[in-house]
């Protein structure tokens, strides 16, 4: 009973909360470096200036001149342009890694290190040799690279001269970087994902897309879909031996009440997420898509062989990240909650973090039991975690207790899922292994790491990497194999 021999225990991150170094060694700007450090009062700007010269906050995309590739306003503070840097701390961070005994760890690829605008014909070689660099630290450990071709970072110059992914132009430039990586680190890394949380981009920072109207939105996606589809195929090609998941965000809904009513909104609500796995997992587009498409008024435009890209190029897993459970109702006076990329009812059942997040371990399980009846292929927990507020004593310890306390209940749940429901459980990689830049206040004090990193939101301080209380106890779940956990 328990965890499996091989499984994989880990830590995840992405490449622009991580690694800084915005360019350094020819790497092209992304959509994310134009944003601004926020917190949980204020959100994030995206404060852009064109080559022109022209200031554009939020609305730019109006005044943004074809083919302008801009440059970033240099009155603001952008967490991705220094982040941690890992570009230059990469071999500590993977040794610390490898103490914690990790047998996996997730990273993304910046996609503009390889190709800085997105249409190169040649990649850009020390972008592949910073990633050759990384993935060797990791294998001289035994650690496997979990791989994520595209965490949150479009080229810039693919949203100013194509608006992204809502042309059909930037799905091959995708699969063009795509079978670039593939082919470089194919003795390398053996598991890969395609778009992180594909299921919830759905503005120009994620997907480049201009207008940001439904009908926009929906071609970007399918676009997405049939992108992700190709980049499957080819990794099945070109790396027989690699498994290849999607990467969604699974927050399980609950029905507020047993009244029809909300069990059908919570149905609807639940086919926003089971619709990307319907397709990538399936194979393909469920007619509850369709029908909500009709009612719109969309009419999605398709190149012939779309339908059958997407039916040739199903996933060989389920990637997604897990933070909290949400709530349908019809009852629209229920009071909100901030939660992952999204505002949703407030559950009184359960308690919530200091950002507003609802706590729920079981949800867990019940996400895993959900996916793996429905799916039937091994699933995998590539993100999970706390944020919190981590206080540094006088001695240099951290005693993050919450965070243990929340991580040991989500093992035991996930544990509970193989157990008892015989769920297919590949690995467990948690968020933010080492502390890192928020994605949705671009904070830094809203730490997740077993590792703690010494950067303040403004981006100050030595940068120096030491152990919380969390990190000999991850050490010690990961050498038990979870077994020392009541
Ligand atoms: C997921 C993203 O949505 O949640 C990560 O894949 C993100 O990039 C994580 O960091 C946690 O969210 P936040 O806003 O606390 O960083």
């Amino acid at each position: 009973m328990g965890f499996s021999k091989d499984f994989l225990w880990g830590g995840a991150t992405a490449a622009n909360q991580i690694e800084g170094a915005y360019q350094e060694d020819g790497r092209g700007l992304t959509t994310m470096d134009t944003l601004t450090v926020g917190d949980a009062q204020n959100p994030r700007q995206i404060t852009y200036k064109t080559v022109e010269g022209q200031v554009c906050k939020d609305e730019r995309l109006a005044a943004v001149p074809e083919g302008a590739t801009g440059y970033i306003d240099p009155e603001d503070f952008y967490p991705s342009h220094t982040a941690i840097d890992f570009y230059h701390h990469y071999k500590e961070d993977i040794a610390l890694f490898a103490e914690m005994g990790f047998k996996a760890y997730r990273m993304s690829i910046a996609w503009t290190r390889i190709f800085p605008t997105g249409t190169e014909a040649e990649p850009n070689e020390a972008g592949l040799a910073f990633y050759d660099a990384v993935f060797d630290e990791c294998l001289k450990y035994g650690i496997e690279p979990v791989v994520t071709l595209c965490h949150f970072d479009i080229p810039l110059y693919l949203a100013d001269t194509y608006n992204g992914f809502s042309s059909r132009e930037t799905i091959d430039y995708f699969v063009h970087y795509a079978e670039t990586v593939f082919k470089r680190y194919k003795d390398k890394v053996k598991y890969w994902m395609t778009f992180n949380e594909i299921n919830v981009l759905r503005s120009w920072l994620q997907m480049g897309i201009h207008p940001n109207d439904d009908a926009t939105k929906a071609q970007a996606v399918h676009h997405l879909l049939v992108a992700s589809a190709k980049a499957v195929q080819l990794c099945h090609d070109l790396i027989p031996d690699a498994k290849i998941g999607n990467m969604i965000m699974y927050a399980p809904s609950y029905a507020m009440t047993a009244k029809p009513e909300d069990v059908m909104e919570n149905i609807t609500y639940k086919r926003q997420v089971e619709f990307y796995l319907d397709v990538m997992v399936k194979g393909y587009y469920p007619a509850y898509k369709f029908k909500e498409y009709e009612r719109k008024g969309i009419e999605l435009v398709m190149a012939a062989d779309d339908l059958a890209v997407i039916e040739a190029g199903c996933v060989d897993f389920i990637g997604f990240s897990y933070y909290m459970s949400t709530m349908s109702t019809t009852d629209t006076s229920i009071p909100k909650t901030p939660g992952n990329n999204m505002m949703s009812y407030k559950n009184p059942n359960l308690e919530v973090s200091e950002w507003g997040w609802a706590l729920d371990p079981l949800g867990l399980r019940i996400a895993l039991s959900e996916m793996y009846d429905r799916y039937h292929v091994p699933l995998f927990i590539v993100e999970n975690g706390l944020g919190a507020v981590d206080v540094v004593e006088e001695d240099g310890s951290i005693h993050d207790d919450y965070r243990i306390d929340y991580l040991d209940t989500h093992i035991r749940a996930m544990r509970d899922a193989v157990d008892l429901d015989g769920v297919d459980l590949m690995g467990y990689t948690p968020w933010g292994c080492i502390d890192l830049v928020a994605w949705s206040t671009g904070e830094m004090k809203k730490r997740y790491g077993f590792i703690y990193v010494d950067v303040d939101d403004r981006g100050q301080g030595t940068f120096k990497r030491s152990k919380k209380k969390s990190f000999y106890w991850y050490k010690e779940v990961i050498a038990h194999n979870a077994e020392n956990l009541q």
